[in-house]
């Protein structure tokens, strides 16, 4: 078995070096060659824009797995984030976060003794970065959800829930708000949870389920969300347990999976052997489970927790009244107690088969396209033309109204930032220089793309429009949310 190897930016090698030893004194090493990929700051540093060579993109693709320790995202210049690139490339669609209350590791949460994982949606969302500026004051963002997307981190959450015996699974989700996006997420959600009738579900609104896990962590057993919202519910997550030093995460896809901290470079103790490889090591032993080494994990998951309660800590954490120690004594203190089990908590079960189940699957010939629904009947029922234009919505309410004579369509309605200002609205509404003029088909009339098309020339002809959408109805049901007031 072949793993692919970036130790990463700041203390990445430090406790990489430090995984590693550890791995190897458990005979990891044995099963798995870890073949290096060239990744992250350096290669960024020679001019290369992805920040990973493309010996590095072949060299992953061959493994299908890459373990690597955290990266610098360069600082302005456009440069994107290395990691949410990789997992966006590689399709690791489901970011899967474990949190447990750790020996040793004390919080105000310690007591109730958590154990809990959150599912990440990992390449949609406003991670797509697909944002532009449309006028002299607004930018926008496109937040893209997508029903396969949301199908294939459901499925993997519900997967995992039977596999691992987790018999209640929550959705988070703002679909009272984001009604099309959300909303298609947590129909998904529903429509799955009818296929696995062994597991309790329940939804729950970001925000309550917010003060829901700082007020009664401990009703949750497995929480999925789409991706902004995963990303600061797991984060949110992680401090109940003992912060980042504990977080660890997998990101897993249909062929390639990436296993990483939660934590970054930690530039102010990079180099000095204080970082605290724990992190790095629960990821490292989830991409064991992973690829079948599951009694080697269960091996030094053992030896972690037993060294964790003999009170051995890095500086990050643990009795501030005993002295810390750096990564390699932290390190040493786990390998010590290989073949160990912890004697305040309950170990974990060293059995299991060592049977590698993860295959590199045959390269695809080229990016696949994913399906949910198909075959819709798709009919054009407007525009929405956004405007990038200084004058009062009823003076441009009156010239695109005669703009539109003559045409299959009529102006229903202007708003501004998703508030309708005509025909009805308040003037108390403050306004931005970004006009959406929705444009419906007239009665009885019909079109099509190029109808639309038209009518956008000649709107463009007096305006300009710095974004249209295709207003649709699929299967006869609307495409498109009502703005606030209508
Ligand atoms: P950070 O996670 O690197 O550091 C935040 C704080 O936590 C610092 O005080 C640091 O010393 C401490 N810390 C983090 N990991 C630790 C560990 N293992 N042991 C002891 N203390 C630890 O976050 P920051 O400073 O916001 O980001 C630094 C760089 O890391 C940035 O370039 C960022 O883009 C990158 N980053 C990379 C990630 C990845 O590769 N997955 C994730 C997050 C950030």
């Amino acid at each position: 078995m072949r793993i692919a190897l970036a130790a990463g930016d700041g203390i990445g090698p430090e406790i990489m070096d430090a995984t590693l030893g550890l791995f190897a004194a458990a005979g990891v090493t044995r099963h798995v060659e870890f073949v290096p990929a060239e990744m992250g700051a350096s290669v960024f540093a020679a001019g290369n824009t992805r920040g990973m060579t493309d010996a590095a993109v072949r060299t992953v693709e061959e493994c299908g797995i890459l373990f690597k320790g955290p990266m610098e995202t360069p600082k302005g210049g456009g440069g994107k984030s290395i990691n949410v690139t990789a997992r966006k490339m590689w399709s690791a669609y489901a970011n899967y976060r474990h949190f447990r209350t750790l020996p040793g590791v004390q919080t105000p949460f310690s007591h109730l003794d958590l154990n809990f994982a959150i599912v990440r949606e990992n390449v949609e969302d406003t991670y797509g970065g697909v944002e532009h500026r449309l006028s002299d004051d607004v930018m926008t963002g496109k937040r893209i959800i997508t029903a396969p997307g949301s199908d294939a981190v459901l499925r993997f959450t519900f997967e995992t829930a039977r596999r691992m015996g987790i018999d209640t699974v929550h959705c988070g989700h703002k679909a009272n708000i984001m009604k099309m996006t959300d909303g298609l997420f947590l129909e998904r959600f529903k429509a799955l949870a009818a296929e696995y009738p062994g597991i309790q579900t329940g939804d729950v609104i970001v925000d309550a389920l917010c003060m829901n896990l700082v007020m009664r962590p401990q009703q949750y057993k497995m929480v999925v969300l789409t991706n902004l919202q995963g990303d600061i519910v797991s984060d949110l997550a992680a401090g109940l347990v003992g912060g980042l030093g504990f977080a660890p995460s997998a990101n897993i896809g249909r062929n390639i999976s990436i296993f990483e901290a939660v934590h970054g470079t930690a530039p102010d103790i990079a180099g000095k052997g204080l970082a605290n490889p724990t992190a790095l090591v629960l990821s490292g032993l989830m991409m064991l489970r992973h690829v079948g080494l599951v009694s080697q994990a269960a091996t030094i998951e053992n030896a972690l927790l037993a060294a964790l309660e003999s009170g051995v800590h890095t500086g990050d954490f643990g009795d501030r009244s005993k002295p810390s120690v750096g990564t390699t004594e932290f390190t040493k203190a786990i390998v010590d107690r290989l073949g160990q089990e912890p004697r305040t908590v309950k170990p974990v079960a060293t059995g299991g088969t060592d049977t590698v189940t993860f295959r590199v699957p045959p390269k695809p010939e080229e990016p696949t396209v994913m399906h949910t629904f198909r075959g819709l009947r798709k009919e054009v029922a407007g525009i929405d033309a956004y405007l990038d234009a200084e004058h009062p919505a009823g003076e441009t309410a009156a010239r695109l109204e005669r703009t539109c004579e003559g045409t299959p369509f009529r102006l229903t309605l202007i708003s501004c930032r998703g508030t309708q200002v005509w025909p009805r609205g308040s003037a108390f509404t403050e306004c931005v220089d970004y006009w959406r003029a929705r444009f419906e088909l007239r009665e009885d009339a019909s079109a099509h793309q190029d109808d639309a098309v038209e009518l956008l020339r000649k709107v463009a002809s007096g305006f300009t429009v710095s974004q249209y959408e295709l207003l649709r109805t699929f299967d006869g049901v609307r495409g498109w949310t009502l703005p606030q007031g209508q």
